[in-house]
């Protein structure tokens, strides 16, 4: 997205992050190293962002990245502020998001905003004095979950370029999926394959975006003969509340299940990602397999987070 510039109300340039594709490649590099060192030594960053407050606007139910957030902003020695339910914030008053945004501006210095609409972060930023942060919007793009993917896999393989990358679940609704794969297709040599029931297949324009950047990839309906091909496997859980039918919810909510045996098909160095919540799609007899990194991915989580809320605050430099 072609960003205005516009001064936010620190008198620095005014940057939002509603997808990753927001950042460049070299942003991103860059991104990750303040990252990593944010991760070996933690208490150069205690209290650079002293007195600065976070605003967590969450419509929709989060665990993860709400606290993950939250938990970023209070190790860089800032403060929170926040709603986590529609219901408990004005918007169960008929508040648009750009009123709510125009508000939270004069509180805070960011804000991390998460809602079930797709687009409505970005109509936020419109609006908004102050940097936002898309935590989630609908169907669409989870840029910090995708930053928080690509740390994991970088700190963990060393690069984010030359795998075959099996990405596996709810391809239609999943969100994470979308701004990943996104964002994987600037890096490149990287073939995907992409594992779900017919239902849930990648959305058309992911695909015509793969097909006129000539990059391979196969869409395939069983797990277990892909597992011996991949580098990185990616599963994600059914998305229930963006289903217009409980049946159907019901009919594909178990089409996966990775499992200890299925593991064993599975290379010695492959790594399996999720952004969890999990439901059933991972056993949980696979939690203790070297190859699940899924908890470590939350933990790779804060410190992105710590980079992204000082880059976007301009004390990065
Ligand atoms: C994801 C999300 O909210 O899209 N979770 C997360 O933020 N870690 C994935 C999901 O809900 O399945």
């Amino acid at each position: 997205m072609e960003q205005q510039q516009k001064t936010g109300k620190n008198g620095k340039i005014l940057r939002h992050l509603m997808t990753p594709l927001d950042f460049s490649v070299d942003e991103l590099n860059k991104l990750f190293d303040l990252a990593e060192d944010i991760k070996n030594n933690p208490d150069k960053y205690a209290e650079v962002c002293k007195r600065k407050k976070l605003a967590t606007c969450f419509y929709e139910p989060s665990t993860r990245t709400r606290l993950s957030f939250e938990t970023a902003m209070l190790n860089l020695g800032g403060q929170v502020i926040g709603f986590s339910d529609a219901k408990s914030s004005s918007a169960s008053k008929g508040e648009s998001v750009s009123d709510t945004i125009r508000v939270i501006s004069c509180f805070a210095d960011i804000c991390a905003m998460r809602h079930p609409k797709e687009g409505a972060p970005m109509v936020a930023a419109e609006r908004s004095r102050i940097p936002v942060i898309n935590a989630g919007d609908g169907g669409h793009q989870h840029p910090t979950q995708t930053l928080t993917d690509m740390m994991t896999i970088r700190s963990l393989k060393g690069k984010l370029s030359g795998f075959t990358i099996g990405i596996c679940g709810d391809l239609k609704f999943g969100r994470t999926v979308h701004s990943l794969v996104n964002a994987m297709l600037r890096y490149p040599d990287n073939k995907y394959i992409f594992i779900s029931p017919e239902e849930l297949r990648i959305p058309s324009y992911l695909r015509e975006k793969l097909n006129e950047m000539h990059v391979e990839f196969e869409e395939v309906e069983r797990l277990e003969e892909s597992l011996p091909k991949l580098d990185l496997l990616y599963m994600t859980r059914v998305q229930r509340e963006r289903f217009f039918n409980e049946e159907d919810y019901v009919r594909l909510k178990d089409f996966y299940v990775l499992n200890k045996e299925k593991m064993a098909l599975a290379g010695p160095d492959m790594l399996v990602l999720h952004p969890l919540p999990r439901v059933n799609e991972i056993s949980v007899d696979v939690d203790d397999d070297p190859r699940a990194v899924y908890f470590e991915q939350v933990q790779f989580g804060v410190y992105v987070r710590m980079a992204l809320i000082m880059t976007l605050l301009g004390l990065a430099e």
